[in-house]
């Protein structure tokens, strides 16, 4: 609900600018830069400087996750937030880093096939018996209910790992085995998913086509064996500080600033992603002593790169009220590389949302408006499927350093920060300041502006 109060305040500023409430005469410049603009008082403060030695210190090493690197990032990120005068809370999670195959094995008709077996990653452990039942591509036409109850004879290709396994899964198939696709050597493939609990492995193509000879010729009682297979978890963090509303001033409203803390393995992830972070660490500071009628959370999270784990799970922790209540998540993801394009915001569903409204009015004010593009592949996704409004913001198209080694320090530019800095923080503090909505219409409040959607490539 707070939601709606939010758009409504948006939307009133634009029925001012767009003339069809009334103005006072000459007041609606919300373009315009001015010494007297409300938010100057967080956008002077707002220091490059800052965010860059932040940078210098989180990309000395790489920081992947569930490594020491990663937890003196998680130890820097929680002392700092804590110096501005945050209450600060590290946020334990598992990941996996790995798939530990174990030991797989088959038989026909009792006697234990001598080729090499390659366990599925994601194979369940478990020891089946069956008559084997060979399936072709096991596309949905060609699974029928005569694979109940038996061990499935897949060949691999044209379609994905997934939708093979479910195929003969829904149709009550109690193990797998696959043999590679026409022109395929080797043995070394294959997947389950969630929910997918089945032996499954892989042979060769040569191995599985003696196997479809004998089918042709007889019945064949088969077993799949896998024991000792599982993923190997590790275990990340999230770092979480939190701002509480000026007591008498609490709209019950809540704004969220992300980054991600964690690299790739290979490489200091200077811009990907101590940028951000440093970035959020000098919002957080710059915040600190500024007074708001809303919650702010500051947030860096874990094991991005392992499937967006830690926002998965810190937004997952989130309770029903707290959703509620939180009226946009901005996520700042490569935010200060020199050689990279423009700013952008994107969303997972390529649609305009609360974020992407006040950063494109802010972009406005402190430089340029911001456009608006569609993708996913960063922390702004759990929150948007959770029906928080959310944005990345990034520059595009990337640097060439991406998960490289030479993501290091010396491609950071320290204007390419202080932008992305300004723009949010004027953004956030549009929500977030205590007098909204009685600016709104004031000369000094950032309007809404239009902007465009850009199909810009990556
Ligand atoms: N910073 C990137 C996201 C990104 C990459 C945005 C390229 C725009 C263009 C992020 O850290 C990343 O690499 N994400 C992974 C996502 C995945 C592990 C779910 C990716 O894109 O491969
Ligand atoms: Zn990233």
């Amino acid at each position: 609900m707070y939601r709606k109060t939010l758009t409504a305040i948006l939307a009133a500023g634009l029925a001012v600018s767009s003339g069809i409430l009334p103005a006072e005469a000459g007041n609606n410049a919300p373009n315009e830069q001015s010494d007297h603009a409300f938010d100057n008082k967080v956008i002077k403060k707002i220091d490059s400087e800052n965010m860059y030695e932040h940078i210098e210190v989180l990309a000395q090493q790489p920081r992947e996750a569930g490594t020491e690197g990663e937890w003196q990032g998680v130890q820097y990120i929680k002392e700092k937030f804590e110096s501005y005068g945050y209450e600060t809370e590290i946020q334990p999670f598992e990941f996996n880093k790995g798939f530990e195959p174990g030991t797989s094995s088959i038989s026909v008709d009792g006697n234990e096939f001598d080729g090499d077996v390659h366990t599925f990653t994601g194979s369940v452990n478990a020891e089946v018996e069956a008559p084997l039942a060979y399936v072709g591509l096991a596309s949905e036409e060609e699974v029928s209910e005569e694979v109940d109850g038996k061990i499935a004879l897949i060949e691999r290709g044209q379609i994905p790992f997934y939708n093979k396994i479910q195929n003969v899964l829904d149709k009550g198939a109690i193990g797998v085995i696959m043999f590679n696709g026409e022109g395929s050597t080797g043995n070394q493939f294959g997947y389950t998913y969630d929910g997918q609990d089945i032996p499954a492995v892989a042979i060769t193509r040569e191995a599985g086509l003696e196997l479809i000879e004998r089918l042709a010729a007889e019945d064949v009682i088969a077993t799949v064996s896998v024991e000792g297979a599982g993923y190997i978890t590790g275990t990340s963090h999230n770092v979480i500080a939190k701002k509480a509303p000026h007591p008498n001033k609490d709209n019950g409203q809540i704004v969220m600033v992300g980054a991600h803390h964690d690299s790739v393995s290979n490489g200091p992830g200077a811009n990907d992603d101590a940028s951000g972070v440093g970035a959020v660490l000098e919002l957080a500071k710059v915040m600190a002593n500024t007074p708001t009628d809303t919650e702010l959370r500051f947030a860096t999270y874990g094991a991005e790169e392992k499937g967006l784990v830690g926002s998965y799970h810190y937004a997952g922790s989130l309770s029903e009220e707290e959703v509620d209540n939180i009226v946009g998540h901005f996520q700042l993801d490569m935010v200060g590389s020199r050689d990279a394009g423009e700013l952008i915001m994107f969303t997972p569903d390529g649609e305009k949302n609360l974020v992407t409204d006040y950063g494109s009015a802010a972009g406005a004010r402190v430089s340029e408006t911001v456009p608006y593009g569609q993708l996913g592949r960063s922390d702004h996704v759990p929150f948007f499927k959770r029906g928080i409004p959310a944005a990345l913001f990034i520059h595009a198209p990337l640097e060439p350093w991406y998960h490289g080694p030479e993501d290091t320090i010396d491609k950071i530019s320290k204007e390419k920060l202080q932008d992305v800095g300004e723009i949010v923080g004027a953004a956030v503090y549009q929500i977030a300041r205590p007098d909204t909505p009685a600016l709104e219409n004031a000369n000094v409040a950032p309007g809404p502006v239009e902007y465009d959607f850009d199909d810009r490539p990556l």
